[in-house]
């Protein structure tokens, strides 16, 4: 962990920038920013959802994150910016593609007017395969635009699967023992937490030692398959006999589709799916040049379960 308190008070004070403050990584970086002291400015869409930050003493943007303008006030007097795609997925979308590209030359164009130095920008694993669609082609796409600024430090974060992805599959685990989807149940998936992305990435823009462009895999301590996931679920829940069941695309297809992703969408998820069964998407970097995390599958799936009985408990 690094201390920062010191450098804040004895130098100019540094602000660190948060894009997607209210998405799963963005939260975390932003609440990571702000149990170290940091001065941090968060941005997203509604003032609202974004009361936890101000409350802790971060100052709080409303913006689109296609706002370019919004966005070059926000950086400006930087000392890092988190800059993502927000959100992973659009259900409803019909041109994902269009929407992603409008938010990286917002985000581009305002880091340039801003005269940032340093960015640390949420990639994926799915950067590493260059035929990936939509709606991971953004995050590639959004690292060759990075390295063109030629002024610009930038550490692209390439985690691997979010255990988030997971959350459904808890609780309908905890429910009834078992669970589906159209993964392959047998393929060790390079899991990791987002909270612990989050704390990678503050560490990154706080000491933002970074210069050009470069990239980093990262994930957690173990890949886990998603049969493996189900078992150490159900052992939680108290369901040690839970499975995990695959589906065929064809399934998956319309279980996007009846609950509301428009068709485009649905057949881009079925397909990056698909890539991530075939391993077309999967970790490249030697396993000791990966940033290596912390948090187990076990302990994020009981904090999901946690969470859940105690908003119960307060009649949810
Ligand atoms: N899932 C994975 O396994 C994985 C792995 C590697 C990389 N990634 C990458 O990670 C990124 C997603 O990160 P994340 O999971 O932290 O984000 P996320 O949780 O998907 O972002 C959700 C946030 O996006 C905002 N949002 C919702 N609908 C929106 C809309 N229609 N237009 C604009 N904003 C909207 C909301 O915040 P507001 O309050 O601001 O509205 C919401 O809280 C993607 O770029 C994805 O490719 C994902």
């Amino acid at each position: 962990m690094i201390e920062i308190y010191p450098r804040i008070l004895s130098e100019e004070v540094p602000m660190f920038v948060v894009t997607g403050a209210n998405s799963n990584t963005g939260r975390a970086v932003a609440m990571s920013l702000l149990e170290r002291g940091a001065p941090v400015r968060v941005i997203g869409r509604s003032t609202e959802r974004l009361r936890p930050f101000a409350d802790r003493g971060a100052e709080a943007i409303v913006a689109e994150p296609f706002d370019r303008i919004a966005l070059e006030k926000a950086f400006a007097g930087a000392k890092a910016v988190y800059a993502m795609l927000q959100p992973g997925v659009i259900p409803e979308s019909d041109d994902f593609s269009a929407y992603q590209r409008e938010v990286i030359e917002a985000i581009a164009s305002a880091l340039v007017k801003a005269r940032t130095s340093h960015v640390v920008a949420l990639s994926g694993w799915g950067a590493n395969y260059d035929k990936v669609g939509v709606p991971l082609e953004g995050l590639a796409i959004l690292e060759n635009r990075l390295e063109s600024i030629g002024t610009l430090n930038t550490l692209a974060l390439r985690p691997g699967w979010f255990m988030e992805n997971a959350t459904a599959l808890i609780h309908e685990i905890a429910a009834s023992g078992s669970a589906s989807g159209q993964l392959r149940g047998d393929l060790a998936l390079p899991m990791i937490a987002t909270a612990d992305i989050g704390a990678v990435a503050a560490d990154a823009l706080i000491t933002a030692d970074f210069r050009g462009f470069s990239a980093r895999e990262l994930e957690g301590p173990e890949p886990l398959s998603l049969t493996e996931a189900a078992r150490l679920a159900g052992e939680i829940a108290g369901k040690p006999d839970s499975v995990y069941r695959q589906i065929s695309p064809e399934d998956a297809l319309a279980r996007l589709l009846s609950s509301g992703f428009s068709t485009t969408m649905a057949d881009a998820i079925v397909r990056m799916t698909d890539d991530v069964n075939a391993g077309r998407i999967r970790m490249m970097q030697p396993r000791e040049a990966r940033i290596i995390t912390t948090t187990r599958f076990q302990s994020f799936a009981s904090a999901v379960l946690n969470t859940e009985r105690t908003e119960e408990n307060h009649g949810r």
